[in-house]
């Protein structure tokens, strides 16, 4: 049959793009070796896509030999040859971090911006692995690397990899990849958000080599109910190239597999069973567990004849009881604050270990022991310091707003971006909840959608709990009167939900008339409240975008949230001032929300010390008083 060549050509794109989807990133990469292509890159911002497309709009990466696009990375054979690129003498940006934030000229730019790094490799070990490891990219990515297409990865803020064993050459590897940011109805997040949408290789990117058999993913945590006896489920991965694109192999040979706690006296043998994965369960009765106060974390080491890795792991349980959040069987209160991935100071994407540790201490100095990342999967660093220091961790998806709640490819990408964020923490101590939601408008489609998530969530780690931030509406014959029964409620662990009284709901003097109506028995988080404040700008308590009026916004939520019985915790709107399209106001927003307790320039807001001293006051009291 002939087929048309256009329609030829997209059947084989498609072919292609199939075969060629990411796959998710082995599991602590930072422990492996191989070569950090941290740096500068090479960068061509192409609007026009004319690097992807050729001038008939056909892919030019759907048909082998490619007959051009900047992913060649091509110099003219000779003073006549016509080429129309250079990553040579392009200019650069550096690797991790958005590119918004790194030139003027991009700070609104939505788009595709071609980076282009060079690298020279030589494996460590003869019989060894090679991955391109990216810690996150937003928004879409195509991979090349020495001209030939890797594939294609669709979600911004979490990890992924493509095997190159056997592409890499010893010098001279051009490494090209297209970042496209641009905003659709159909993606995750949706067109419509309250954040600045940063576009680019925003986080780590590495070359890291394994064995040839190695431990790509494993899950060492307490057993599901238990508070002294460790589970442990180790992965390995054997299929190489080669392997993996071959028929199903036969049942592989069993594996040796170790696991040890060395602080502890712990450790056990065993292999691996014909999926690959090895289990253990290890009676832990003298267990120091992890918790605020005292973070404590154990080395563990996971070991084959040909492998070995390690980390330090906290160990505690984390449980609903009624109106109770239990943490090691104790109920908690929640002090805590949200936190966009930014650093104020930068007006940019936080990518480093300095961010978090940056951000985090101020949510410490905040008397805080918990922290919301929203609304989006944060970069890995910000969980493993979150473990050391002590901070309980509110992880999110960024189904945010209206998504397309019917767009069978929307949820399918929904649960990519959860399952690889869940794969990439679910051995951080810090992280307790796993947010699916925020903000969704209530239908039968959408709730479908979030239980779809929640049942994702489960069925990776079942020893978190599970919610998102969910609707409250307003008695149509009091409007003092507000309604928590979001049917999504049902399935969710936490009863959690924004509200905005005294800001975009009347005044702060409307706080004190407030009474709540709440559908279900189910411990109460407050996800978000607050109020914009320019830092610096003062008036009396009714004069909007004041240090003052927030404050008092503050102390009077505060005071209404503890006539909630049920009420174990908040997460206020926000740590920090950040960058936002929606907020224009000029001379008082000029592009940033403003409703952080620390404005863009470090200076603390008077709200800071209203909610440190609340917080002071809540330090030793679980419930409310
Ligand atoms: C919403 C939303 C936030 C937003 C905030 C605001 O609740 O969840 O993402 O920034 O309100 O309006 O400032």
């Amino acid at each position: 049959m002939h087929l048309p060549r256009t329609l030829a050509v997209i059947i084989a794109w498609l072919c292609l793009m199939t075969a060629l989807h990411a796959d998710t990133a082995p599991l602590n990469v930072l422990a492996r070796p191989g070569l950090n292509l941290n740096g500068k890159w090479a960068m061509i911002i192409d609007p026009y896509e004319n690097g992807y497309y050729d001038y008939r709009h056909q892919p030019y990466d759907a048909t082998e030999p490619a007959t051009g696009g900047y992913f060649l990375d091509r110099k003219p054979a000779n003073k006549s040859e016509l080429i129309e690129y250079d990553f040579d003498t392009a200019p650069t940006l550096t690797v991790p971090g958005d590119w918004n934030s790194q030139a003027e000229r991009l700070l609104y730019y939505e788009g595709s911006v071609w980076y282009r790094r060079k690298f020279d490799y030589t494996p460590s070990a003869a019989d060894h692995r090679l991955f391109l490891y990216f810690g996150a990219v937003n928004y879409r990515a195509d991979v090349y690397l020495n001209g030939k297409k890797l594939g294609t990865h669709i979600g911004g803020f979490t990890p992924f990899a493509f095997e190159v064993t056997g592409q890499v050459q010893p010098a001279g590897n051009s490494l090209v990849v297209r970042v496209d940011d641009t905003r659709r109805v159909e993606a995750v997040p949706t067109v419509n958000t309250d954040w600045w949408n940063y576009g680019g290789l925003t986080r780590d990117v590495l070359l890291v080599e394994t064995p040839a058999v190695f431990i790509r993913d494993y899950q060492v945590q307490l057993k599901p109910g238990s508070s002294n006896t460790i589970q442990a489920i180790v992965r390995l991965d054997r299929a190489g190239p080669a392997a993996s694109a071959a028929v199903a192999p036969a049942a592989p040979a069993p594996v040796a597999v170790r696991v040890s706690l060395p602080d502890l006296g712990l450790s056990a043998s065993g292999q691996t069973d014909a999926d690959g994965v090895a289990r253990f369960e290890l009676p832990a009765p003298n267990l120091a567990l992890w918790s605020p106060a005292s973070p404590r974390r154990h080395t563990v080491e996971l070991s084959t004849p040909g492998d070995r890795i390690s980390e330090k792991i906290g160990f505690r349980t984390i449980a609903v009881r009624g109106a109770d959040i239990l943490l090691n069987g104790e109920s908690v209160f929640l002090r805590g604050i949200c936190l966009h991935e930014e650093n104020p100071l930068r007006g940019g994407r936080a990518t480093t270990e300095a961010d978090a540790r940056l951000l985090l201490g101020w949510a410490r100095e905040l008397g805080c022991n918990f922290v919301r990342l929203a609304h989006y999967p944060h970069n890995e660093y910000m969980a493993r310091v979150a473990d050391e220091l002590g901070l309980m961790l509110w992880e999110e998806v960024p189904v945010y707003w209206t998504i397309q709640w019917e767009n069978p490819d929307t949820l399918t990408n929904a649960q990519a971006q959860l399952t690889e964020l869940i794969i990439r923490d679910r051995n951080r101590a810090s992280v307790i909840i796993w947010s699916v939601a925020n903000e969704t408008p209530v239908s039968e489609p959408r709730t479908r959608f979030l239980k779809t998530l929640v049942d994702t969530a489960r069925s990776l780690d079942p020893t978190r709990l599970v919610s998102a931030a969910m609707e409250v509406h307003t008695d149509p014959a009091d409007s003092n009167h507000k309604i928590v029964d979001d049917p999504f409620g049902q399935y969710t662990d936490l009863l959690s939900f924004n509200q905005y009284i005294g800001w975009y709901d009347g005044l702060p003097d409307k706080l004190p008339k407030v009474r709540w109506t709440l559908a279900y028995e189910k411990p109460v988080v407050i996800s978000e409240f607050g109020a914009d404040a320019l830092q610096g700008l003062h008036g009396d308590k009714l004069t909007r975008f004041s240090e003052e009026y927030q404050a008092d916004l503050y102390a009077q939520t505060l005071a209404m949230l503890q006539k909630i019985p049920q009420w174990r915790g908040a997460t206020p709107w926000i740590l920090c001032d950040f960058r936002s399209p929606r907020r224009p106001l000029a001379n008082v927003q000029d592009g940033w929300n403003r409703k952080g307790l620390i404005g863009e320039n470090g200076t603390r807001k008077q709200a800071f010390n209203i909610l440190r001293e609340y917080y002071e006051s809540r330090r030793f009291t679980a419930v409310s008083p």
